[in-house]
């Protein structure tokens, strides 16, 4: 089966109710990205940074993936499907997708500062955490998101499946965010690329890309049947 790899962005959420990040009344327009999603922020005001994580867990309660989730698990019966996703939503374990790979972390995960290896699931409905919260071994926890400034641990191992890809799917993301947006440089030479976004940034610099100027239920309903067709 051929390798279908999907790199996706907060717009692959977004018709399941998921706000963006910079579109109008996206997150970062209406937080201070530097209070709630950098390590200082962290470390001046944990309290905020717990709170503004578990407000993002609670929308998660009732959300459900919507048709561009559930059409990337279907793929896999047809393909290899890998997903590196930049979002820390769980829409697309919802869908039911195999191998997913969370570039930015987890909402629904937590760490130890002390240790960082340590890492834990939260379980509804208990999903909130707060920053006296600790872990069995006693540690402070914090939330297994990548803060700005941080490394992106699985970023190698993303640079790996991209570069091993027989096709590249980008899905609602502006590609404005490093490392993340630089993997869509990584295929190797003529693997076609399709980008299926409303307002897709230009990357012109790529061969072999097509734009699909859509939101991502019409534009995968539309690249299921162009994938089924001409690349099985
Ligand atoms: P952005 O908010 O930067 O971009 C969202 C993209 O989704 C835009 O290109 C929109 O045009 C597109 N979009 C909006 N509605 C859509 C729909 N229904 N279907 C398809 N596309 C749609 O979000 P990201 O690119 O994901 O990082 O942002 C990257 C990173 O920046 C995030 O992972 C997050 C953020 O800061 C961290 O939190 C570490």
């Amino acid at each position: 089966m051929k390798k279908l790899v999907f790199l996706t962005g907060a717009g692959v959420s977004q018709e399941s109710g998921i706000s963006t990040f910079r579109d109008s009344d996206g997150l970062w327009e209406n937080y201070p990205v530097m209070d709630v999603a950098s390590a200082d922020g962290f470390k001046r005001n944990p309290e905020l940074v717990h709170h503004f994580y578990n407000e993002r867990r609670k929308q998660l309660i009732d959300t459900r993936p919507n048709k561009a989730h559930l059409i990337i698990k279907e793929l896999e019966q047809d393909f290899d499907v890998i997903t590196i996703t930049q979002n820390v939503d769980d829409l697309h374990e919802k869908a039911g997708s195999n191998n997913i790979i969370h570039l930015h972390g987890e909402l629904m995960k937590v760490r130890s500062i002390a240790h960082p290896e340590r890492t834990y699931t939260l379980e509804y409905p208990n999903i909130e955490t707060c920053a006296t919260t600790v872990d069995k071994y006693g540690d402070i926890i914090r939330p297994h998101i990548v803060f700005f400034g941080e490394d992106v641990p699985l970023y190698t191992d993303a640079l790996d499946i991209v570069a091993d890809a027989d096709i590249l799917v980008i899905i609602g993301t502006s590609l404005v965010v490093y490392p993340a947006a630089a993997l869509v440089n990584f295929t190797k030479k003529g693997t076609p690329i399709f980008y299926i976004d409303p307002k897709p940034s230009t990357v012109s610099y790529l061969d072999n890309i097509t734009y699909i100027a859509k939101k991502a239920t019409e534009g995968m309903t539309e690249l299921a049947e162009i994938l089924r067709k001409n690349y099985i």
